[in-house]
This record gives C-alpha cells, sequence and structure tokens, in this order.
C-alpha cells in the first residue's frame, strides 16, 4: 500500500473486486488535474469480506475519500459512521467522505444518472414516465433517483419479480411493477440490466420494435459505448444514450463531496472516452 503520510500529495481510491479495468482512476486523476489539486487516485484491489479493513486504511492513511464499487457497496454501506438520505434508503454507498476518523456515505449513482440524462438529451423526469429494465444495484439507483425527481409512474421489469417489487418499493408512491408491454408507452426507457454489455454481443434486453421515435432511450452499459440495442434504437430514429453520461456525473458528485467545488466534467469526460479509446487498441 502507498504511503502517503510523508507527502503533502492528498489521495483518494476506489475500492472494489476486481477493480483494475476501473475507468475511475483515469477520471479523477483527470478531474483533480484540472481543477489544479495536488491529490492522486489509485484503484485498490479489496476482496469481498475485507471492507473494514479497507475503511480502516483509509482512515489511517489519511485519504481523501474513497468511490466504493462491487462488491463493497452494502458492507459499506453497515459500516461508515454515517449515512447521507440516499445511501441510507438504498443501503449501498458508492462514496466515502473521509473526515478524519469519521467516515460519510453518500450514493451518487441515481443523481449522476439523473444530470446524465440532462447533459445527454435535455430530459427533465419531472411528471414524465419511466420503465427500468433490471432490478439490480444500478436500477435500484435509478429507480430511486427518477421519483425523486418527479417522474410520474416508474415501472420496474425483471426477470425475476420479488426484486421488482423491491425495486418498485424505493420510488415512492409512483412505483409499480410491470411486464415488457409497459416499454411501449413510455417516456424513458432505461437498461439496468448486463445484457448487451461486451464486445461483439447481439443480445437485447427487450425488442427495440417496441419503441417509438419521441422516446427517449438509455443503456446503462458503457462498454461497449453503443450496445446493440442502442444501435438498432437508433436505426428505428429512437434517441438512445449509453451510460457514459451516469458514470462521468456520478463520478462528478463524488469530486463535489471530497473538494466543496464543481466537478470539471469536460475533463472527466475527455479522459474515460481516451482510456476506452486506448484499451480497444491495445
Ligand atoms: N453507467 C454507470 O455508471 C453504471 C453504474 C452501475 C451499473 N451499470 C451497469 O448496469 C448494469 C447492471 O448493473 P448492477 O450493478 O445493477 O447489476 P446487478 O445488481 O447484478 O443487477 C443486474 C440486473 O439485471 C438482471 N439481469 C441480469 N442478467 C439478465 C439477463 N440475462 N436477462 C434479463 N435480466 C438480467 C438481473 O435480474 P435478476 O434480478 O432476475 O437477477 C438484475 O435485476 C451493468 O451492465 C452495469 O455495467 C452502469
Amino acid at each position: 500500500m502507498a504511503d502517503t503520510s510523508k507527502s503533502r500529495t492528498r489521495m483518494a481510491a476506489v475500492i472494489g473486486s476486481p477493480v483494475a479495468h476501473s475507468l475511475s482512476p483515469a477520471i479523477m486523476n483527470a478531474a483533480f488535474t484540472a481543477a489544479d489539486l495536488d491529490w492522486t487516485f489509485i484503484a485498490h484491489e479489496v476482496a469481498e469480506g475485507d471492507t473494514t479493513r479497507a475503511l480502516d486504511w483509509a482512515r489511517s492513511e489519511g485519504l481523501v475519500g474513497l468511490s466504493v464499487t462491487m462488491p463493497h457497496k452494502a458492507a459499506v454501506a453497515a459500516a461508515v459512521n454515517e449515512l447521507g438520505d440516499v445511501a441510507r434508503r438504498l443501503n449501498a454507498v458508492n462514496c466515502v467522505v473521509v473526515d478524519g476518523q469519521r467516515l460519510v456515505g453518500h450514493n451518487t449513482d441515481g443523481g449522476g444518472f439523473i444530470d446524465g440524462l440532462a447533459h445527454d438529451a435535455g430530459f427533465d423526469p419531472a411528471g414524465r414516465t419511466a420503465v427500468v429494465l433490471g432490478a439490480g444495484g444500478a436500477a435500484r439507483a435509478v429507480v430511486h433517483a427518477l421519483a425523486v425527481a418527479g417522474a410520474s409512474d416508474v415501472a420496474v421489469v425483471n426477470r425475476t419479480p420479488g426484486r421488482a417489487e423491491v425495486a418498485a418499493g424505493l420510488a415512492d408512491g409512483v412505483g409499480r411493477v410491470a411486464d415488457t408491454a409497459a416499454v411501449a408507452g413510455a417516456d424513458l426507457v432505461v437498461n439496468a440490466t448486463p445484457v448487451g454489455m461486451g464486445e461483439g454481443g447481439s443480445a437485447m434486453p427487450v425488442d427495440p420494435d417496441l419503441l417509438n421515435p419521441g422516446q427517449v432511450a438509455v443503456d446503462l452499459i458503457y462498454h461497449p459505448l453503443a450496445t446493440p440495442w442502442v444501435v438498432a434504437l437508433r436505426e428505428r430514429g429512437i434517441e438512445a444514450h449509453g451510460g457514459l453520461s451516469m458514470l462521468i456525473f456520478q463520478a462528478a458528485l463524488a469530486f463535489t463531496h471530497w473538494t466543496g467545488g464543481e466537478a470539471p466534467v469536460a475533463a472527466m469526460e475527455q479522459a474515460a472516452r481516451a482510456e476506452l479509446a486506448a484499451r480497444a487498441a491495445s
């Protein structure tokens, strides 16, 4: 582990397993550089079950903060000293602020989704209807955030109905479980399943012919940047976006938690795209 105790350079890290392919170091180091901060961001592999030890490491090393990815989001929520409202509701933390020995856990995934949606599509969920495909961690964050942002109806479609119920329950008063037929009438359709992830696939989370021009679709997957579903929707004249903006904007909210300042989003996006292009070329 890096010893930062004698250095003036401050450090932040992403913890997860596996974490080697995380884009967070590229995105966050670009942000620190653009903001003229003498801070550095590393990827720190932490095995499942070692969460508490990783949090102790963050305290003892005087880290600025942590990003948290799979499989630690729930374990960190259980172990920090304090939780923000969204993290408490989702029982999941993706961003920790280290304040001396005190750790405060936040969840910026849903907020990042809403900010990314505004950035990519100029879409404000207030008074609009949405369908979310999937009911895992990403889906739950999105369902909750859509309801907080004022969506009038949030329908959850998932292959395991019990998990759909749990996710829909996070959209107070406007959440419900639905089947794929709901996709046809929604203002916004979000894929929060991994179907379509990776190179060379052709799988789709839902038939693109169920959607029509005028609807907006977002696939949370960012590898590839445009999934087969996104490509098929665009071919049908439907506005469709990938998941890179959610990734950038959840990181931007973490940057603000750590620094108190506004994140240099353009530099962060440029770094993410450059890193993905470099990986694709290697
Ligand atoms: N852009 C971003 O910043 C961002 C952030 C987080 C996640 N993501 C992406 O979002 C996706 C979901 O991530 P997660 O963390 O929420 O995963 P997760 O917790 O494992 O949940 C996956 C969900 O997808 C469903 N699912 C999985 N395989 C399926 C299949 N073959 N057919 C139908 N449904 C299937 C699962 O259904 P069951 O409930 O029936 O198992 C579950 O509801 C991933 O592609 C991830 O890369 C993107």
